[in-house]
């Protein structure tokens, strides 16, 4: 099962999976008949013998039934993002992070799935001194987001202590970029803006760092995660480009041949200047590293920006 399977992440998740032969149950409270975000990321899924997509909120809706002889569960669904977590938003980020992680948690230990993989964050380390952060650094979460997905994390490995239930790994994902990343996401605006010529609003003066990781390396580790025997705990996932906003935005420029047009605002609360992932517990646990340099997975991005959205009523 892989919750969360119409969103950025999971609906890669679910397609890798998918061509690699294993039957998926998608599991999304945004339903793609409706949805254009949703219809847009399950194009390529639709009508596909091996996936099975059910619109459901996982607050509320059975979850037994659809865990039956699952192998594992992949729990990406939740709200993202940390500058809105202040807002009045905050009750739907912990409802879906923390209650509704409860319940998959819940029912994976009545059914006996053996294990789940958790879509932890990079906020639960806070601000940092700029060195890499280790899994066995104290977390400080710095947003209300930042705090939820602690809670959520932190849930599951206390499930995963006990006799019963399934064993967790939660991968800390830093950043995750590419094709179908949120609308709301740094990269996503600046690929758009030097696209179409729009301005790009930065928040701060676009010193901050971040490991960006993309996307397919991000489906290679968490399908690693959901597979490799006796893995459980905390284990980053960082695509070890260390690189600032204005990086990406000279990479924009280059690929274009345009100059972004810049509108500098605020540093928004919560936002840390630095991400930085250590690397090692994911090349040790789950034989993992990331392959995509920053430049090539820029490129790959924009390339899918400029392409024609995906038709979700019309794929095969
Ligand atoms: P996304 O918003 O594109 O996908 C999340 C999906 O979860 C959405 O389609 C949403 O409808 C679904 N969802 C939310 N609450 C639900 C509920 N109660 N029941 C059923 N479905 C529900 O976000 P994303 O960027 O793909 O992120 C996926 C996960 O990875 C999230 O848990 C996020 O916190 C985590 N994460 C993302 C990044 C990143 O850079 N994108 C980094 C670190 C962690
Ligand atoms: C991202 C995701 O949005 C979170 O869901 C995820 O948990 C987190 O990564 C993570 O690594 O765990 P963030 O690093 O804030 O969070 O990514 P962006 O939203 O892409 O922002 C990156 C930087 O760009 C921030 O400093 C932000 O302030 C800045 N930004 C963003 C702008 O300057 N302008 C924008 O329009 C958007």
């Amino acid at each position: 099962m892989v919750t969360g399977s119409a969103g950025f992440i999971g609906s890669h998740l679910a397609h890798a999976l998918v061509q690699a032969g294993t039957t998926v149950i998608g599991v999304d409270r945004r339903d793609p008949s409706t949805d254009p975000t949703a219809a847009a990321n399950l194009a390529a899924l639709r009508g596909r013998q091996g996936y099975h997509h059910v619109t459901a909120d996982l607050l509320h809706c059975a979850i037994d039934p659809l865990l039956i002889d699952a192998d594992a569960v992949f729990h990406l669904a939740g709200i993202p993002g940390v500058r809105p977590s202040w807002g009045p938003q905050f009750g739907d980020y912990l409802a879906s992070n923390v209650l509704a992680t409860h319940r998959v948690l819940e029912a994976s230990t009545r059914i006996g799935v053996p294990r789940l993989v958790v879509a932890s964050s990079s906020s639960v380390y806070g601000p940092t001194d700029g060195d890499a952060s280790c899994e066995t650094d104290r977390p400080n979460p710095a947003s209300p987001y930042a705090v939820t997905k602690l809670a959520e994390e932190q849930l599951c490995l206390a499930y995963a202590e006990r006799p019963v239930g399934p064993s967790v790994v939660a991968l800390r994902y830093f950043t995750v970029y590419g094709p179908r990343q949120r609308a709301d996401m740094f990269t996503h605006r600046a690929l758009y803006a030097a696209l179409t010529g729009q301005p790009l609003r930065l928040y701060g003066d676009g010193h901050q760092r971040r490991d960006f990781t993309y996307i397919d390396d991000v489906v290679a580790a968490t399908i690693a995660a959901g597979t490799v025997p006796n893995a459980h705990g905390p284990i980053n996932v960082g695509g070890g480009s260390n690189a600032s906003l204005l990086d990406v935005i000279n990479i924009a420029n280059s690929l274009t041949g345009r100059e972004i047009q810049l509108h500098q605002d605020h540093v928004r609360n919560g936002d840390v200047l630095v991400t930085r992932a250590n690397p090692s517990r994911a090349g040790e646990v789950l034989g993992w590293q990331p392959r995509v340099d920053l430049h090539s997975g820029l490129r790959a991005h924009m390339q899918a920006l400029a392409a024609p959205v995906p038709d979700y009523s019309r794929a095969a």
